[in-house]
């Protein structure tokens, strides 16, 4: 059997693929467009692994899709690519009208011609699994409760009202045609191969470089964190065992100021590689704020607990704690990471604030 990954080099996509076949034999086709978040070394571990099969093409090309899912026959796909940076699509919105809402409609497009012909039990078995973001519900008040499945879609940015239509997008190719669709919600994750362009990630690399740590506004902005091997568990389950047509808000019960995640990194770091220098709480600033900035996001994960048994695995301490050891680990890929395209984008967004 075959699963039809989208994104699978990006960081949550990558660290899905890796985690499916480290449990599974399970053959994944991986189609990636390799924009600069996509990167081929998040994949290495599986080089020369035959149950991975790489595919460099774009989601908004309907042939490519359609030649995929008649050679592979999947018995699902599993939609992760994107663009999703809220400051980039703030910098430039046409690539993520063009990826989230454009490529989700041709995959959905795909999805239910290939769908329509299938027969009985590979029919009824097939999904079309969507992987969105908790950003589509908009900011919460500090005392309003948690995001919950039936919240009102309130995007804010370019990036959430992208995703957001392709939530509804997915939701009407349900309803109208019933193609077996399930979508999670998730809230900010981290971990290994995450790009150094959120949050986390390059708070690490830029305190390793000695650079400040550029804190948006008053850091009191609240993110719900998960770990990211903890997002890939919840997508198992979903496919394993959700009811076509559901939405499942996927969380860590981890929120938590921008600064208070900071200040964690530092004092992490001042454990694990001592500046002579002094602590690397030294290198925080704080910067212009995001323009439109949401002010929290919590998610109400109950629902996949109740209903599927998932909970996260990770607390946010043991967490951070790999994944400041993985950077550190790993400093060949942060290296390569940093290219011409990536320093530039730096300049981009903080030149100027
Ligand atoms: P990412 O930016 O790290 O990776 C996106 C991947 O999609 C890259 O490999 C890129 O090359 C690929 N891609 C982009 N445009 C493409 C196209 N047109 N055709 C084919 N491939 C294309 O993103 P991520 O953080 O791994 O997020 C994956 C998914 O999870 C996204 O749908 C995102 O909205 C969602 N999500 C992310 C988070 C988070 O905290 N990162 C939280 C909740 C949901
Ligand atoms: P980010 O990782 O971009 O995720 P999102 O905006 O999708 O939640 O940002 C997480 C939070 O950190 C968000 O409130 C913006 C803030 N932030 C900073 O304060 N400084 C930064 O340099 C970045 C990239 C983000």
């Amino acid at each position: 059997m075959t699963l039809l990954v989208t994104g699978g080099a990006g960081f949550i996509g990558s660290n899905f693929v890796l985690d499916w076949l480290a449990q599974s034999d399970e053959r994944i086709v991986n189609l990636d467009a390799l924009t600069y978040a996509g990167n081929r070394q998040n994949l290495a571990l599986l080089d020369g692994d035959a149950r991975h099969v790489f595919v460099h093409g774009d989601i908004t090309d309907r042939k490519r899709v359609d030649r995929l899912l008649a050679e592979h026959r999947p018995r699902a796909v599993l939609h992760f690519a994107a663009e999703s940076h809220v400051d980039r699509s703030i910098h430039g919105p046409g690539a993520f009208i063009k990826t989230n809402v454009e490529g989700t409609f041709t995959l959905l497009e795909a999805a239910r011609a290939y769908w329509s012909a299938l027969n009985g039990d590979e029919k009824a078995a097939f999904r079309f699994q969507h992987v969105s973001t908790d950003e589509v519900y908009g900011s919460l008040a500090p005392d309003a409760p948690a995001f919950s499945e039936s919240h009102a879609y309130e995007p804010n940015s370019p990036y959430s009202a992208s995703k957001a239509a392709s939530d509804h997008l997915v939701r009407a190719w349900f309803h109208t045609y019933g193609l077996p669709v399930l979508t999670t919600n998730c809230s900010n994750n981290y971990g290994p191969y995450h790009f150094p362009e959120k949050l986390i990630p390059l708070m690490i690399v830029n305190a390793l470089a000695a650079k400040p740590l550029p804190i948006y506004g008053d850091g009191l902005q609240v993110r719900d964190w998960l770990y990211v091997g903890d997002h890939c568990s919840a997508i198992r389950s979903v496919l394993a065992r959700g009811r076509p047509g559901e939405v499942y808000n996927v969380g860590g019960w981890n929120e938590q100021p921008n600064r208070d995640i900071v200040r964690t990194i530092c004092t992490l770091l001042d454990e694990l590689r001592p500046d002579p220098a002094g602590p690397y709480a030294r290198l925080i600033t704080h910067v212009k704020d995001r323009p439109g900035h949401d002010r929290r996001y919590a998610i109400d994960a109950r629902k996949i607990e109740r209903e599927l048994g998932w909970r996260p695995a990770e607390t946010f301490e043991t967490g951070i704690r790999k994944t400041v050891q993985w950077y550190l680990d790993h400093a060949g890929w942060v290296a390569a990471v940093q290219s011409g395209a990536y320093r530039e984008w730096v300049d981009t967004n903080y030149n100027t604030r």
